[in-house]
């Protein structure tokens, strides 16, 4: 099979994704033919959070009318639909089972086989929507809300691990942090946007694991920090807000650069992708871009509306799944979710 169209949908949080992604011939990268997204940012923002409930029935009211959108778009029907894709996992079980749902109900009513996704797969994957593809074998930084890891990335599904985090994620690091600064939600964004015009310099703060000799993750010593120093201030932290945002951000951004240059250096490969929505923040890419460049390492990023949840990532990891002959989708609807 080398010559197919992926529906893709994405509803494993706070983002109703839907796409369209073509495969043209063997051996070609598939590119995307449209995609569209909901973001239910501004609906949680009240509660500083995602409320599960109100997420899957806000997936449940925006995926068909983005799935008509993304057709109308493409100029196709969905009779130019070969096979339908979806978020497997892991997310909130209810959300997910919005997609999984429409996926397998549409691919039952009209006969075409589907093929449930591992999200963090439609991340790694992602860079391969841009207009510069990367090339195997590279390293792989995956720094999302619920992820931080390093990977060895071979070619599509053949993923060997190289460290992860065994606490928070990296995003959960900017996510805590900015609640406990009274940011909102969410916090990566917002935290980064207020350290510009912070001191990085302005508080010590740890770097968890930076020496532990392997590629490992720790970010919740650093959220206790964060915590501490922010009590310390006390009436005095509205005036030194940006200098801690700064300061975590720095903190956080130099863990993650130090630990990719070494996965680098460990496996020898001259090329490194960055996905997730933590590869959106700017103080990171500046300093990858920086480190790399010395190196003669090339770094890739999805585009960065691609950064955080979408469908588009989804169709992209089905198609490139089926085109390596990886993963073949199925007319079985088994309506499968794995939340974790
Ligand atoms: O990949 P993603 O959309 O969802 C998950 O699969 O988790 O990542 C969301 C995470 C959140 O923690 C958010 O705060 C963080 O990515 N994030 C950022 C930035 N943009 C998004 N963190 C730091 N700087 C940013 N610019
Ligand atoms: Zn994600």
């Amino acid at each position: 099979l080398c010559d197919f169209t992926v529906l893709g949908f994405e509803s494993s949080c706070d983002e109703t994704g839907v796409a369209l992604v073509r495969a043209d011939a063997a051996g070609q990268v598939p590119r995307l033919l449209s995609h569209a997204l909901h973001s239910q940012v501004a609906m949680h923002q009240a509660y500083g959070g995602v409320v599960p409930e109100l997420a899957s029935r806000d997936h449940i009211r925006r995926v068909l009318p983005l799935t008509d959108a993304v057709l109308a778009e493409s100029g196709r029907s969905l009779d130019a639909v070969d096979v339908i894709a979806y978020t497997r996992g892991p997310g909130l079980a209810g959300a997910l089972l919005v997609g999984a749902g429409v996926a397998c109900s549409m691919g039952a009513a009209l006969g075409i086989p589907v093929l449930g996704v591992h999200h963090l797969e439609g991340h790694l994957l992602s860079p391969f929507l841009s207009a510069d593809p990367p090339e195997f074998p590279f390293v792989a930084l995956l720094v999302s809300g619920g992820h931080t890891q390093l990977m060895r990335v071979d070619g599509v599904g053949r993923y060997a691990m190289l460290g992860e985090t065994i606490d928070d994620a990296a995003g959960e690091a900017f996510d805590k942090s900015a609640k406990l600064m009274g940011l909102g939600y969410p916090g990566g964004p917002a935290l980064s946007k207020l350290a510009e015009q912070g001191d990085p310099k302005a508080f010590a703060l740890p770097r968890p694991l930076l020496r532990s000799g392997n590629l490992d993750f720790s970010f919740a010593g650093l959220k206790t920090a964060v915590l501490t120093q922010a009590r310390k201030l006390g009436d005095e932290l509205e005036a030194r807000k940006a200098d801690l945002a700064a300061s975590t951000e720095a903190a956080i951004v130099d863990v993650l650069l130090k630990k990719s240059l070494a996965a680098l250096e460990l496996t020898g490969l001259d090329r490194l992708v960055v996905a997730g929505g933590v590869g959106a923040n700017r103080l990171l890419r500046v300093q990858l871009n920086a480190e790399c460049r010395r190196r003669g390492v090339r770094v890739h990023y999805p585009e960065l509306h691609l950064c955080t949840d979408n469908g588009a990532m989804i169709a992209m990891a089905a198609a490139m799944r089926m085109a390596s002959g990886a993963a073949e989708p199925s007319k079985r609807y088994a309506f499968d979710v794995r939340p974790r």
